[in-house]
């Protein structure tokens, strides 16, 4: 049995001020969650973060994580700074990241395998486009991202990621992927993982659906056999609609 986990990915939103808030109403509404529950904030908002879900059955995560330890990279944040920051978590390759900012499939992997070394949680993100859909390529874009971002991972390692289907055209549209269609791309990207790691770390992998899921339309999507959870962005942004979803998912 996979334990669903469901991550708020907040994007950049929320002040440190407007985070204190959320998580302060969150923290009491999902304190009962039989899944595992993550809010993926600014890096702004970590310690602060960490410092006000102590306690709780809530963890914190990052939103991206430098390839290096330290050095001459501006911007960037290290694996280090995370996790002394609290963060538990971090996302890899959100495809906001792809489009907007060159993240390609051998950054995510130099990501995912800084990560990795340095004990934080990756939740990595694989996801086509509306073109590829329509072109029929799902399965293909998918396979190269999930290929790409676990080059030369070890078994071991690959066992501690969990990944997240997030279709392109689903984020902040409002469109979800169908029930169907999300528990069909979910079941062959485990497929893909089957066949670089087998059949034990595929079963055991958590694979979470992203794209307009909100308090409508969990159940739904949390009855497919191969959802194992959920990333959310708006709906994680206020704190009785992310707890309902959280609540869902058991
Ligand atoms: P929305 O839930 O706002 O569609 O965003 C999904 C997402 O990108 C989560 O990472």
């Amino acid at each position: 049995m996979r334990k669903p986990i469901i991550a708020g990915n907040w994007k950049m939103n929320k002040t440190a001020a407007e985070a204190k808030e959320l998580i302060c109403a969150l923290a009491p509404k999902v304190k009962n969650a039989t899944c595992d529950v993550v809010v993926c904030v600014p890096f702004t908002d970590i310690a602060l973060a960490a410092e006000l879900t102590k306690g709780t059955n809530i963890e914190v995560g990052a939103q991206n994580i430098a390839w290096a330890d330290s050095g001459a990279f501006t911007g960037e944040i290290s694996a280090a700074m995370l996790k002394e920051a609290g963060a538990t978590y971090v996302i890899i390759g959100h495809s906001e990241r792809r489009q907007y900012f060159g993240e390609t499939d051998k950054t995510v992997n130099a990501r995912l395998t800084q990560a990795l070394k340095n004990g934080l949680k990756p939740i990595v993100c694989v996801g086509e486009m509306l073109a590829e859909r329509e072109g029929g390529k799902t399965e293909t874009v998918c396979r190269t991202q999930v290929v790409g971002a676990f080059e030369g991972i070890s078994a071991e390692d690959a066992a501690k990621v969990v990944i997240a289907y997030e279709p392109v055209w689903a984020i902040g549209t409002g469109k979800t992927a169908t029930d169907e269609q999300a528990n069909e791309t979910i079941g062959y990207i485990r497929s893909v993982v089957k066949e670089l790691y087998g059949e034990r770390i595929a079963e055991g992998m958590r694979i979470q659906y992203g794209g307009s899921m909100n308090a409508k339309n969990v159940e739904g999507l949390m009855a497919q056999t191969q959802i194992d959870g959920g990333l959310i962005g708006g709906a994680s942004l206020k704190s009785e609609d992310f707890a309902y979803i959280v609540n869902a998912a058991k």
